[in-house]
């Protein structure tokens, strides 16, 4: 049977090329959207016509009530979690000036208790089974910390953190626990940036000198997920262009 693999935010640039690539690989690909997000129909019939067969569920990442009914719903209809990518994220970028506590909470809720709401659930159950994978989607901006991003950093930051700690409690059981850093990559996040701030600050800071595309962190994220990757865990993967090195 083929695996399951759960993405959350696959209606999002990166998402969409992760379930892509997860679904070209074999998996069963289960993703989530946001419950006011009233394209998701729209999405899943252009995804059908492509020949991929999504299934979709509303989910809040940042509500933990939520995460517990949606894995419980992807459990009964679908089955259970192989492969989960904590991908959901948010930006609501400003100077710390600025930075109010509405927009400190959203980016840590949809961020990081993410990680918490949607992992609790499907852990016990790769534990139990013996295998399973858990790739959370961090970012360089979390290694390097970024310019009017206390908030997206803070949170970031904070996902690799979860990732080590559980990565020692679950590898006796075959369970690897692993973090990607993307830098910038061509989404509708990146394209919210002003473009004269992209242009001049962080362009010329990318010694590739373009934006990474959704597909490279896709198949970064297929190859974790695959039985290849059995031996990493607990590790930080960049996907940068060079702008960061460490
Ligand atoms: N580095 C250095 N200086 C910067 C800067 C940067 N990255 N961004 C802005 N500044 C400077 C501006 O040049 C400006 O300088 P002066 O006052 O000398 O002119 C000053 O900061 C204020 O800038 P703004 O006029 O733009 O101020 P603002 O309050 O309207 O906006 C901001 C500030 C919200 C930080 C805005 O500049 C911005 O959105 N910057 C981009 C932040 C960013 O990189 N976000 C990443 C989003 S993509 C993502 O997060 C995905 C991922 O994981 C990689
Ligand atoms: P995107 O196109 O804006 O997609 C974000 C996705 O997250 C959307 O599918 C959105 O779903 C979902 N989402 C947001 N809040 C949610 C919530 N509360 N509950 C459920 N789903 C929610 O952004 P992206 O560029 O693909 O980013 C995907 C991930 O990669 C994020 O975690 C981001 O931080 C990270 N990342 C991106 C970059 C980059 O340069 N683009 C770099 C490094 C890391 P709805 O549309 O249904 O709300």
């Amino acid at each position: 049977m083929a695996r399951v693999a759960l993405v959350t935010g696959g209606m999002g640039g990166l998402g969409e090329a992760v379930c892509i690539k997860l679904a070209a690989l074999g998996y069963r690909v289960v993703t989530t959207y946001s419950p006011g997000n009233t394209k998701a129909p729209e999405w899943l019939a252009s995804m059908k016509n492509l020949g991929y067969d999504f299934h979709a569920f509303p989910c809040d990442v940042a509500d933990y009530d939520s995460a517990q009914q949606c894995v419980a719903t992807v459990e009964k209809e679908i089955g259970a979690v192989d492969v989960l990518v904590n991908n959901a994220g948010i930006t609501r970028d400003m100077t710390f000036k600025k930075m109010d506590k509405p927009n400190w909470d959203a980016v840590m809720r949809t961020n990081l208790d993410s990680v918490f709401n949607m992992t609790k659930p499907v852990c016990d159950g790769m534990v139990e089974r013996g295998w399973g994978r858990i790739i959370n989607i961090s970012s360089v901006n979390g290694q390097k910390g970024a310019f009017g991003q206390t908030n997206y950093s803070a949170a970031k930051a904070g996902m690799h953190g979860f990732t080590k700690a559980l990565a020692l409690e679950v590898a006796r059981k075959a369970v690897t626990v692993n973090t990607i850093s993307p830098g910038y990559i061509g989404t509708k996040m990146v394209m919210a940036i002003p473009k004269e701030v992209l242009d001049s600050k962080i362009i010329p800071q990318i010694p590739m000198a373009r934006l990474g595309k959704p597909e490279e962190v896709a198949g970064l994220v297929a190859y974790l997920a695959s039985d290849e990757a059995a031996f990493v865990t607990g590790a930080n993967i960049a996907i940068n262009g060079g702008q960061h090195m460490y």
